[in-house]
């Protein structure tokens, strides 16, 4: 006779007791939490819904994929954002089914490696604007330069001409404002919106001006012809076809609507994580000096002083790894929980059904038993071949599963382009005593702020000959 195993109990925490911690730093305190598991799932004890935290691969391959089904975006972190998504391709049901159809065949690698030619002229011409920092030698935000670079080249893939440089400047601060606003709702999902929280009034006014600027692209692109190699095109295509033969939608309002929250959503996901990862980079790089003179003698010969050209993005091999690197300590997606939505036995603890699962790649990433040395940056752990001999969720900042991100073969063709096309230029030089906290935003950001100088590259080789 065979007798079924017992659920095991899991650790289980106080999140009362863990709140000083909380409010200085939640990002590193449920990392730690993980690694004291040993990767075992955590209990959090808070409120009436039941919380844990998974950071097992083996747990988050059966959150993500094995059943993916059972486990939706509900509840934390996704409650509160859909007050600026809507129900899109961020969503879960039907909402996220019908966009993911339509998008996913835009972000195959093949398809986005035709786009490369035109990003590499975009990011060219963008990052020779940074000359004027070269010159005047003065400090300057890199989280916002990281911003607009990024968006000069994700608007162009995105939503082809029909932003102004201005009005894409208006849509990557308005997010940046929702991103910094929301973290409250993020912890505290089940507050009810008639209780103000701080970030509240904020994060209201940015959806309006995302608004302001998305919906009048939207009505507009509703009476052009739709024929443009853009992702907004590819979108009115496919949802003009799902029209009555007369082409009239019975609610016109719920097109514009369905329109307006993918266009909103995939411009989100894509242009913040982008711009916080190569935020972090300089913070990395400055403090790993042998992986930046690498990665400096890598561009220079791959580069050279430029410009740097879509086939360059093959011969970057350091500089991917240095990104996946960056990506493994600064997971832009550090938080994507799930909702049960029937009771099941994950790791062995069972977990009921409507309790929160903490997915987070930032946790996983630094556990003793996937990593050697886990908290020590160190790109040799993508070196060709290294990735393949690893669990494939001890490492996932793009997720896993049918949810996976669609966009990564644009991140993965466009950030070393801009990297590669600031360092062909610029040495960049970190003010400040290099210590940042990870911030709770959307996406991971740095609490602080990221200061650079440039030293044009020619100068900065000639002084170390
Ligand atoms: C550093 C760069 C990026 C990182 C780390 C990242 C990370 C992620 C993660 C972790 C998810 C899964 C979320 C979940 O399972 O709930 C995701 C989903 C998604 N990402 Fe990204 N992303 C990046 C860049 C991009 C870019 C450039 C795009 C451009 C289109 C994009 C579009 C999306 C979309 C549309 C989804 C939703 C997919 C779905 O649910 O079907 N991402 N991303």
């Amino acid at each position: 006779m065979t007798v079924a195993a017992e659920p095991a109990r899991p650790g289980t925490v106080s999140l009362i007791r863990l709140l000083p911690r909380l409010a200085r730093d939640p990002v590193n305190m449920l990392a730690d939490l993980g690694r004291r598991s040993g990767g075992g799932i955590v209990r959090l004890r808070s409120g009436r819904v039941p919380v844990y935290l998974v950071s097992h691969p083996d747990d988050v391959q059966h959150v993500l994929r094995g059943r993916w089904e059972n486990y939706v975006r509900e509840g934390m972190f996704w409650r509160p954002l859909r007050r600026l998504l809507g129900h899109s391709v961020l969503d879960d049901g039907s909402a996220w089914r019908s966009s993911r159809d339509i998008l996913q065949p835009l972000f195959t690698a093949r398809y986005v490696a035709s786009l490369a030619e035109r990003t590499a002229d975009v990011v060219d011409l963008r990052v020779g604007e940074l000359e004027e920092h070269a010159r005047s030698g003065r400090a300057f935000d890199a989280g916002e330069e990281m911003a607009d670079v990024v968006n000069e080249t994700v608007v162009k893939v995105l939503f082809g001409g029909r932003l102004s440089r201005e009005h894409g400047r208006r849509l990557s601060s308005a997010y940046d404002h929702a991103a910094r606003s929301i973290a409250f709702r993020l912890l505290l999902p089940s507050m009810p919106y008639s209780a103000r929280l701080p970030g509240d009034r904020p994060f209201m006014a940015a959806v309006q001006t995302i608004d302001d600027v998305m919906l009048p692209m939207v009505r507009r692109a509703l009476t052009m012809p739709d024929d443009g190699a853009d992702v907004l095109s590819a979108l009115l295509r496919a949802r003009r076809a799902e029209l009555p033969a007369d082409g009239r939608p019975a609610r016109p309002a719920e097109v514009e609507a369905q329109l307006r929250d993918d266009a909103v959503s995939v411009y989100g996901a894509a242009a913040e994580s982008t711009a916080t990862t190569l935020t972090w980079l300089w913070t990395l790089l400055d403090a790993h000096p042998h992986v930046a003179s690498r990665l400096y003698a890598e561009v220079e010969h791959v580069v050279g002083s430029g410009p740097v050209l879509a086939e360059h993005v093959r011969e970057l091999t350091y500089t991917r790894m240095v990104l996946d690197e960056v990506m493994r300590l600064r997971p832009s997606g550090w938080l994507f929980p799930r909702m049960a939505v029937r009771e099941d036995t994950v790791g062995g603890v069972r977990v009921e059904a409507g309790a929160q699962m903490l997915i987070t790649p930032y946790a996983t990433h630094r556990l003793d038993e996937f990593w050697d040395r886990p908290l020590e940056f160190d790109p040799e752990r993508f070196a060709p071949g290294e990735q393949e001999r690893r669990h494939r969720y001890a490492y996932f900042p793009f997720g896993g599963g049918p949810h996976q991100c669609l966009g990564k073969h644009l991140f993965l063709m466009s950030a070393p382009l801009i990297v590669a096309a600031i360092l062909s230029r610029f040495r960049p030089l970190l003010r400040g005593d290099g210590r940042y906290t990870p911030a709770p935003a959307g996406s991971l950001r740095p609490r602080e702020k990221v200061e650079l100088v440039l030293v044009p590259a020619a100068r900065a080789r000639q002084a170390a000959r």
